[in-house]
């Protein structure tokens, strides 16, 4: 969703961790350039001298680092990361707008030799539509968004279907796979749009039966490093099964039926 602030980087965070608790070895990829998702994720600090995600992906090829140089380890098990630095991924992006070739598949060049070695990668966007998105949706088999139930999102919905069906004439596997509704409050404005939202994005489903609510305590338990599954409050495990049925639409898991 290139609306901001609606919950991609804690739906990709806790979908990691949901990944973390099922074994599954998992490559999160933060291509923001707010570095949102390696503040939250990375084990430790990332310097701004360190390698990230912006150097694998880098247009001229004498530059360029292979992925397993610049990923590293998160607070969870079986999950790794290839982080971003504030604004580095921000230039490499004008470098790759200027490149006379290839331009939309740098991230799936980079994530090639890393594909046999993981179950599961996931790639946290930026709020913007730019050429870091085409690049995540050239490199992907789903898409999903992450909405909440406003008019903005609906209408931002419509422009990234229409992004969605562009990318596809090149990459036939991608598949817009649903919309998250997140930061739920259940308003009766919030029930307005939401139905609005299913009225209008006929593609995909939206998946009503598994919204995130808006609660403070999924974000300190984000910030504290604890995996929703394993938080001592029961409302917060149960949001961890949500997390868990999400990633099952992707990777079948024996355990959930969707
Ligand atoms: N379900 C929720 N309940 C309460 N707070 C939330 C929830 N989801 C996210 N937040 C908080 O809202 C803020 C924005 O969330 P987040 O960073 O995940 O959004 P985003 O869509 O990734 O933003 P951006 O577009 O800037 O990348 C953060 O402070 C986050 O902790
Ligand atoms: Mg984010």
């Amino acid at each position: 969703m290139q609306k901001g602030g609606v919950g991609k980087t804690t739906t990709i965070c806790n979908v990691a961790g949901a990944a973390s608790a099922r074994a599954l070895s998992t490559l999160v990829v933060d291509f923001d350039p707010q570095g949102n998702t390696t503040s939250t994720l990375a084990a430790e600090a990332v310097a701004r001298n360190q390698l990230t995600i912006a150097d694998a992906v880098h247009p001229e090829e004498d530059e360029r680092v292979p992925l397993a140089d610049v990923m590293v380890p998160t607070i969870w098990e079986h999950v790794r990361l290839a982080p971003a630095v504030t604004n580095s991924l921000t230039k490499v992006e004008r470098l790759i707008n200027a490149a006379d070739h290839d331009r939309e598949y740098r991230l799936i060049e980079a994530l090639e030799p890393e594909l046999a070695n993981v179950d599961l990668v996931l790639v946290d966007n930026a709020p913007s539509l730019g050429q870091l998105m085409r690049n995540a949706l050239n490199a992907s088999d789903y898409a999903f968004a992450v909405v909440q139930a406003d008019q903005w999102s609906c209408d931002g919905l419509g422009e990234l279907r229409e992004t969605v069906k562009r990318v596809q004439r090149r990459n036939r596997g991608l598949t817009l796979s649903g919309a998250l509704i997140s930061m739920w409050r259940n308003t009766a404005d919030e029930k307005f749009w939401l139905r609005e939202i299913i009225e209008n994005f006929d593609e995909a489903e939206v998946w009503e039966h598994d919204k995130i609510p808006q609660w403070t305590a999924i974000k300190t338990t984000l910030n504290a490093g604890i995996r929703l599954d394993q938080s001592r409050e029961s409302r917060l495990r149960v949001l961890g099964h949500t997390y868990r049925r999400l990633l099952a639409r992707w990777v079948p898991d024996p355990e959930v039926t969707i």
